[in-house]
């Protein structure tokens, strides 16, 4: 019988069509190669400079790095005023689909406009300057967007956090940053129902949870769904009454290339969420650039949609920062993907003609179990690129996804990034590659990333990827829109990301991950203790801790399991103290996911609580994940011979 060659068989090239007309093509790789650094300079050509750069990079106090050396950009003025300028005022920046059916506005980019320019201008009044921290804590209305590029005009920095998170975890936040100012709804809709939002601004900035003084001065509420709200004069102030009302005339300032531009915390293997910080002129370079090739925008004619949150990077870079700067349509929508039905997302594809659909893997696996059918009563064919996110994308889910989606012609791009690294990073170029599913493929052209072993050594690529040894993920040469560091704390930043590999200077990104035949890049998830929840990045500490908190709890371990749905599943084991022996078991473990819920957020709940009289651990404490995750998963216990007590291990069992 003659052999099959599987990789060819999966191999998927892109279709001639597409190419022909592809906004990249692979002399992008050819010309960054060349010069990388004169291929960067020519990539921030994309934006409107009020002052030119006079050089490139200044890597000269690594790791901190400095992009666009003395050029002076706006921000928000390269999203919404130069596509103004030059004539695109009557272009569709957002069509805004509600939750509720019908409710829904559009926008054009000279409306935009107005609307930033109010905004900025009422948060002028408001005494907001320069370097002024501004938390938002929205559902995904227009006036998220609004607030985000008005505080980029004015050179404050706003810290979106996502509305699912709890009162604490935004008071964590607001208090980190010592945020002045928080913009936020009354309510939200979710699931057809309207349910409080500023309820949890008011807990978050009460002064009694907190030793410090609150550094809020105003909370700013727009009216989105009309509930009742509690309401604290002096400090409170509804959108409508100062932003409506103010001038459409705002002339912005620029700011420096290295200006910051936004915080956005994200969970590390500790406890306390990082502010990661990301700047101007780089930020907004890779940010364009990677929309433009990896997505192929055609400014004119496609109407793209990213269907992330804006609380989240992928809701920064290619909601607000990438589609702006680049002039696209797209589609913002506000609810969940079963609301009120599950054809919604369907329906809108086929009503805006949606050219191009960027998702997660955890949505597509839940469209599959929703099955073949619902796709297939829509007419989808206004598709013509997808892209997924947040997680390795497993075979089965890719060809799905593009049989189902795609009519099995549109190409995918499996774009592999992180909150740190600001853009996108590994990903293929749709016209240029030939994917294979799973794959996120090469680093593109610009950015430069390897797989290394221990030692630092790379790992050799072009053996089969089944024998291939699993490696670290690293990038070995700084890239524009990379994080400048975590609010207020530099050797956080130094030893969480730069450490690993510092003899090297490289950045390691906590991943693990190996190369398959011809040198593509297989990402493998997280090696650290940092958990991915549909995409959500969860750490351990985080979950442990909310745990700990219940004060029937002794100790607590979590980890992250294979899920088929939602990728990994947060399954928790507890020891309970003694004076909680006889509460009964069910009822703990409803308190402890509420528990993590309120702490942190319901998308934290643990799938599974364990009550145990023991954990693992090591002789010198430390508790062995390892050996919890092969019991979560149902394995054959791994190498015991380091524990104390291996015989802890049948009482777990019984446990479960
Ligand atoms: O483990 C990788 C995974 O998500 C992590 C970054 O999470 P976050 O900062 O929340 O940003 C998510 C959206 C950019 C990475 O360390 N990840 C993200 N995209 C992929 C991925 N893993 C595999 N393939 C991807 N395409």
């Amino acid at each position: 019988m003659p052999q099959i060659d599987t990789e060819v068989l999966s191999s998927y090239p892109p279709p001639a069509a597409f190419a022909d007309a592809a906004n990249a093509t692979s002399d992008l790789y050819d010309e960054a190669e060349k010069d990388r650094l004169a291929f960067w300079g020519a990539q921030a050509e994309r934006l409107s400079w009020e002052t030119p750069f006079t050089d490139v990079l200044d890597w000269s106090d690594a790791p901190f790095a400095k992009w666009f050396v003395g050029g002076r950009l706006n921000v928000a003025y390269n999203c919404v005023d130069r596509h103004v300028e030059a004539g695109h005022g009557d272009r569709v920046a957002i069509h805004w689909v509600g939750e509720p059916v019908d409710d829904e506005r559009t926008i054009t980019y000279a409306q935009l406009k107005d609307e930033v320019c109010k905004a900025a201008n009422a948060l002028t009044e408001l005494g907001l300057v320069a370097g002024d921290r501004v938390a938002i804590y929205m559902p995904m209305v227009p006036e998220a967007i609004v607030a985000m590029l008005a505080c980029a005009r004015l050179g404050a920095m706003h810290s979106v956090v996502f509305a699912g998170y709890s009162a604490s975890a935004l008071r964590a936040r607001i208090e980190d940053a010592e945020a002045k100012l928080v913009i936020t709804t009354d309510g939200q809709f979710r699931r057809g129902k309207a349910v409080s939002l500023k309820e949890a601004v008011d807990d978050a900035v009460r002064e009694s949870g907190s030793e410090r003084e609150s550094t809020v001065e105003h909370v700013l509420v727009v009216r989105r769904t009309g509930i009742d709200v509690e309401w604290t004069e002096g400090r409170d102030l509804w959108w409508h009454d100062i932003v409506d009302p103010a001038s459409t005339d705002h002339t912005p300032e620029a700011f420096d290339a290295e200006h910051p531009l936004f915080l956005l915390y994200t969970s590390g293997t500790t406890g306390k969420p990082k502010g990661i910080l990301h700047t101007s002129g780089g930020y907004l370079t890779q940010s364009s650039y990677t929309h433009f090739n990896v997505f192929d925008v055609k400014p004119e004619s496609d109407v793209y949609w990213c269907t992330a949150d804006i609380g989240w990077i992928t809701g920064h870079t290619y909601i607000v920062y990438g589609p702006l700067s680049n002039g696209v349509t797209q589609v913002v929508y506000e609810g969940t993907p079963a609301s009120p039905d599950e054809h919604r997302h369907f329906q809108v594809i086929e009503k805006y003609g949606v050219t191009i659909y960027y998702t997660a893997p955890t949505l597509v696996r839940t469209f599959m179990k929703w099955g073949r059918q619902l796709p297939a009563e829509h007419d989808l064919s206004s598709l013509r690129l997808l892209g997924s996110v947040g997680e390795p994308i497993n075979p089965e889910a890719w060809r799905w996804y593009r049989m189902a989606f795609g009519s099995d012609e549109t190409p995918i791009v499996d774009t592999w990034w992180q909150t740190e690294t600001g853009s996108a990073m590994i990903s293929p170029l749709p016209g240029v590659t030939t994917c294979k599913p799973g794959s996120a493929m090469r680093p593109l052209p610009g950015i430069s990333a390897k797989i290394v072993d221990d030692d630092g050594n790379q790992l050799e690529p072009g053996t089969d990827h089944g024998e291939q040894a699993n490696g670290y993920l690293v990038l070995d040469k700084p890239w524009p829109s990379m994080l400048r560091g975590i609010w207020g704390d530099p050797d956080r930043f130094k030893e969480t990301y730069w450490s690993r590999f510092a003899e090297q200077g490289w950045y390691f990104a906590g991943d693990g991950a190996r190369y398959g035949k011809d040198g593509e890049i297989w990402v493998l998830g997280r090696i650290d203790d940092v958990m991915n929840i549909s995409g959500h990045r969860i750490s351990t500490a985080e979950v442990e801790s909310a745990l700990v908190g219940h004060s029937g709890v002794a100790e607590a371990a979590v980890v992250g399991a294979t899920d088929d749905q939602t990728g990994q599943a947060i399954c928790a084991f507890v020891i309970l103290k003694a004076h909680h022996a006889d509460t009964p078991q069910e009822q703990m473990v409803d308190e402890l996911r509420k528990q993590v819920a309120t702490e942190i957020s319901p998308i934290a709940r643990p799938r599974e609580i364990h009550v145990v009289p023991e954990l693992p651990k090591t002789r010198s404490g430390k508790i062995m994940r390892r050996l919890l995750r092969d019991v979560a998963e149902g394995r054959e216990l791994g190498d015991t011979s380091t524990l104390v007590d291996p015989s802890v291990f049948e009482a777990i069992r019984a446990s479960k």
